[in-house]
């Protein structure tokens, strides 16, 4: 009898299996498909590979000549640009099978099905066998979302898909302003489709406050990304060599042709017949309904990551994971759910946590604010790359932290730095006080957090 069986191998299963079995516990992963799940295989990992590269190649063809470089005839090669990719999903995918090696985890393939709260059948490639465990952990993830009148069908595609498109789509259009929508938008126009996001919302990115918002809009606008907000789609025509979009903004009937629709409307838990129904309690939104500690109805059966309550993350999947294992080896781990970091990885990126401006005022909390430009950061200026900027705010009388949204080159490493901060009770006074690197981007950080304290620099503060 295992400790601990584990369905799924995404940054939740896999993860949680490793901490186990350091642990001491006995632990099986089992894996109907590839190992790593969706963030490594067809999701986080593959499209970064891809972003990059068609960043590299954006870069070469617009931003050198600033720098004195000139590049002429820049080329790419999209078959090389694919494999490169695959590789990376393989080199990967072998490093996890390593770690399960060392730990010495049992991986286990299959398509699994929780019988009772002990046991699970596995269906394998030519066998049918049962496996008893004292502790469940389900892990299976999520799937795209489709629109009632519009299914995949290779023309319509996921970001599955869109990530293997093995040429370049003349006209892509892309239904939702998501992270994905952004993200792939971003590769595709990159390496030269015309490329059209029709978005449902009147607000851009709402969830990261307005002010920013605007500035990220205006930004992706001057990169060549036709973005449309407050669309309803009417109808979608196959033709034979495009497809029709209708669409209706502001009361007028609008037309959009295109090669590809990638559809991007966000994505929905992943059960399948996994359980029966009477086992295992599903919420309205198709969510394992769990406790804070990723708990089901049945306390020996537990859920993590996309199949659960919360953002779609895969650091949020690994946590869960961690604690979920941690608890059941007797330790009391919690989660902060809270600061749980966001990154959409466009360039410049956007990085974000805790609650921004807007937020805090619906709330009625006191706060105090503080933003720095990118373009007064010396560095940001000597690598040219200087859109973007920091804020932050602070609960007014406790100077508690209480968030950070960054829209600049290397938001994602920015952000985890003031993370810290909140993670650790440490004020913006405090945090003030570091003493950070010149030249470095990190800088404006200190220097939004300065600013929000009357104490900027290199910016003129408040009165
Ligand atoms: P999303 O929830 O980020 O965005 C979906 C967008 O589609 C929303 O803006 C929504 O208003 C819009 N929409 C919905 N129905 C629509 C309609 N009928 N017409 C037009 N627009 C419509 O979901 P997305 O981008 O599909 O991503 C799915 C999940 O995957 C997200 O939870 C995301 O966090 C996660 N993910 C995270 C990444 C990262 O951390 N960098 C990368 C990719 C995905």
């Amino acid at each position: 009898m295992y400790d601990i069986l584990i369905i799924g191998t995404g940054p939740g299963g896999y993860v949680a299996a490793i901490r186990a079995a350091q642990l001491g516990l006995k632990v099986a992963c089992i894996e109907k498909s590839s190992i790593g799940g969706t963030c490594l295989n067809i999701g986080c990992i593959p499209s970064k590979s891809l972003l990059d590269s068609s960043l590299k190649h954006y870069q070469l063809q617009n931003d050198y000549e600033d720098h004195g470089i000139y590049a002429r005839e820049v080329n790419f090669d999209l078959v090389k640009m694919m494999s490169r990719k695959q590789n990376v999903i393989e080199q990967l995918a072998n490093g996890v099978g390593a770690l399960f090696k060392v730990n010495k985890i049992d991986l286990i393939n299959g398509k699994a099905k929780i019988k009772n709260i002990n046991e699970v059948e596995v269906v394998g490639r030519n066998e049918t066998f049962t496996l008893e465990a004292k502790n469940i952990i389900i892990g299976t993830g999520s799937k795209p979302n489709e629109l009632d009148d519009l299914r995949f069908n290779g023309n319509i595609v996921d970001s599955e898909e869109a990530l293997k498109f093995d040429r370049v789509p003349s006209e892509l259009v892309i239904i939702g302003a998501g992270v994905i929508g952004l993200e792939l938008g971003s590769v595709w126009s990159r390496l030269g489709s015309k490329v059209t996001i029709l978005e449902s919302q009147n607000e851009f990115l709402p969830f990261l406050g307005r002010r920013i918002s605007r500035q990220i809009l205006r930004e992706f606008k001057n990169q060549g990304l036709n973005l449309e907000l407050g669309c309803n789609i009417v109808e979608v025509l196959e033709e034979e060599k495009f497809i029709s979009i209708n669409y209706s903004q502001k009361g007028k009937e609008l037309s959009l042709k295109a090669e590809k629709i990638i559809l991007a409307v966000g994505r929905k838990p992943y059960v399948g017949d996994l359980f029966d129904e009477d086992l295992i309690m599903i919420n309205e939104k198709g969510q394992i309904e769990v406790n804070e500690f990723c708990q089901t109805n049945q306390k020996n059966i537990w859920a993590i990551g996309d199949v659960v309550r919360g953002p779609m993350l895969a650091h949020k999947a690994s946590e869960e994971g961690l604690m979920v294992v941690e608890r059941i080896a007797g330790e009391e781990t919690t989660l902060n759910y809270n600061n749980i970091p966001n990154v959409i990885y466009t360039h410049p990126e956007i990085a974000w946590v805790g609650l921004n401006e807007d937020q805090l005022k619906d709330q009625g909390v006191e706060f105090k604010s503080g933003s720095f430009p990118f373009l007064a950061s010396g560095r940001a200026l000597a690598s040219g790359e200087t859109v973007g900027s920091v804020q932050i705010t602070a609960n007014s009388n406790t100077d508690e932290i209480l968030g950070i949204q960054v829209f600049g080159n290397s938001a994602s490493e920015i952000l985890q730095q003031g993370l810290i901060a909140m993670d650790n009770g440490i004020t913006s006074t405090e945090f003030g006080k570091s003493i950070v690197s010149h030249p470095t981007v990190s800088e404006t950080l200190l220097e939004a957090s300065l600013a929000m304290n009357n104490k900027a620099i290199h910016i003129q503060n408040k009165k």
